[in-house]
């Protein structure tokens, strides 16, 4: 489930991408995999065309995942704004300006090896996936994360008693 903040639009260089309308804070909780997803047998996975399988990826546990919403357009980044936070939703990991592409790490999970063309500083330049992830980009994300976490409770969650439930805060 994707919170409504989001539009899908057309990227200069990596077909449709994701835009805040609006100002996104750090510490947002904007995804989490919900009913809705379809799983995918790894038999069908195996038959379908590669544009199909352009919006499906494989979680680390092997099973390939298809989601229902728009967050199926994440473009990758090697310095995403949003990350997963391996506590079973998404979340924003600097403020994302109205207007900013929304972008998430493709390596927390696997996808096609492809070239990068994200253009951050620290771009890979070539994507491939190793399950567990590199040390050192663990713990680039678990920074990440861990300072967004402190912000939960600090800012407006849209997803609401969706990610209290989620979560497991009763309060
Ligand atoms: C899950 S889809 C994302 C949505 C996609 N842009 C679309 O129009 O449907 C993944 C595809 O987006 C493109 N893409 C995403 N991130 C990219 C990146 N950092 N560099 C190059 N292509 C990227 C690639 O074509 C990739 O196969
Ligand atoms: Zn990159």
């Amino acid at each position: 489930m994707l919170a409504d903040l989001f539009e899908v639009k057309e990227t200069t260089d990596k077909g449709k991408g994701l835009y805040a309308r609006q100002l996104v804070p750090m510490g947002t909780i904007i995804c989490f995999e919900s009913a809705g997803y379809r799983i995918i047998p790894a038999e069908e996975y195996e038959t379908m065309s590669d544009l199909a399988k352009e919006h499906v990826y494989q979680r680390v546990d092997g099973t390939y995942l298809a989601p229902s919403d728009d967050s199926k357009y994440f473009n990758h980044s090697c310095n995403a704004n949003v990350l997963d936070s391996r506590l079973g939703f998404d979340i924003v990991v600097r403020d994302i300006k109205k207007g900013e592409e929304v972008t998430y790490d493709y390596r927390a999970f696997s996808f096609k090896e492809m070239e990068c063309h994200c253009g951050a500083k620290n771009c890979c330049g070539f994507l491939t996936y190793e399950h567990p992830a590199p040390e050192k980009l663990r713990l680039f994300w678990a920074k990440k994360v861990d300072s967004a976490l402190r912000q939960v409770n600090k800012v407006e969650q849209p997803l609401g008693e969706k990610v209290r439930y989620r979560i497991g805060v009763t309060e």
